[in-house]
């Protein structure tokens, strides 16, 4: 009777169990998913990113890399968290569709789903994460949610973590105003000044049946 867990919490621990546990099987479900090529980047984490989704009921998910989820779940917005974290930010988010409108031919690949700077860790946070990140400025392109087309396979939804540059917040190479389709990450980081992401996690969606 002593070991039972209240009911109360399971909730709680189902989130706990879902995330990523291991940087290196992070970075292996993203070479498996053929991210790194398809996004000309580096991804080497060294750093969690916790992605969690609100839920219309029951529990929020939290990502863990790799796993497919039903459209209805990834309605947003997200929150973010990092683990083993030793900069305190600010940090950019970004998550892009490299598989639009379909995975074998991304003619409008990438879509941009986020891109967001100046999040922050609470500087009252004990130094064992995860960290809750905060962010007081507007996203310069708002979260949407997935939406891969009807007869597509499902798409790869890749979020990546960067640290955020000096004088980022003057960058115009991204603007709310700019399309979100043709986009290339790689390219944005390189010119913006983002280095290499330094953690990262993806899901995969298919569409509305
Ligand atoms: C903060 O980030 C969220 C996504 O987590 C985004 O929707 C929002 O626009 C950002 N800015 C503010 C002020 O909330
Ligand atoms: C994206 O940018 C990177 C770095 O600038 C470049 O190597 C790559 O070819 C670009 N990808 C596309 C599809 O243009």
């Amino acid at each position: 009777m002593k070991f039972a867990i209240p009911f109360t919490i399971l909730p709680f621990l189902a989130v706990v169990w879902a995330q990523d546990s291991s940087l290196r099987q992070v970075k292996q479900a993203f070479q498996a998913a053929n991210i790194p090529r398809d996004l000309s980047i580096t991804f080497n984490p060294t750093v969690f990113l916790d992605v969690s989704l609100p839920q219309p009921s029951g529990p929020v998910i939290t990502l863990r890399a790799g796993t497919q989820l039903p459209r209805d779940a990834t309605a947003g917005p997200p929150s973010f968290s990092l683990r083993g974290v030793s900069p305190r930010g600010p940090f950019v988010i970004a998550m892009v569709d490299p598989d639009a409108p379909t995975p074998a031919e991304p003619v409008y690949a990438q879509i941009r789903h986020f891109l967001g700077g100046n999040f922050v860790i609470d500087g009252r946070e004990r130094f064992a994460g995860p960290h809750q990140l905060y962010n007081s400025s507007a996203a310069i392109t708002e979260f949407r949610q997935s939406n891969p087309p009807a007869g597509s396979p499902a798409h790869r939804y890749v979020y990546l973590v960067f640290k955020q540059p000096p004088g980022f917040n003057e960058q115009v190479l991204v603007t709310p105003e700019t399309s979100i389709g043709l986009f290339n990450i790689s390219g944005f980081a390189e010119e913006a000044g983002l280095g290499k992401p330094i953690g990262g996690t993806y899901i995969l969606v298919a569409p509305d049946s």
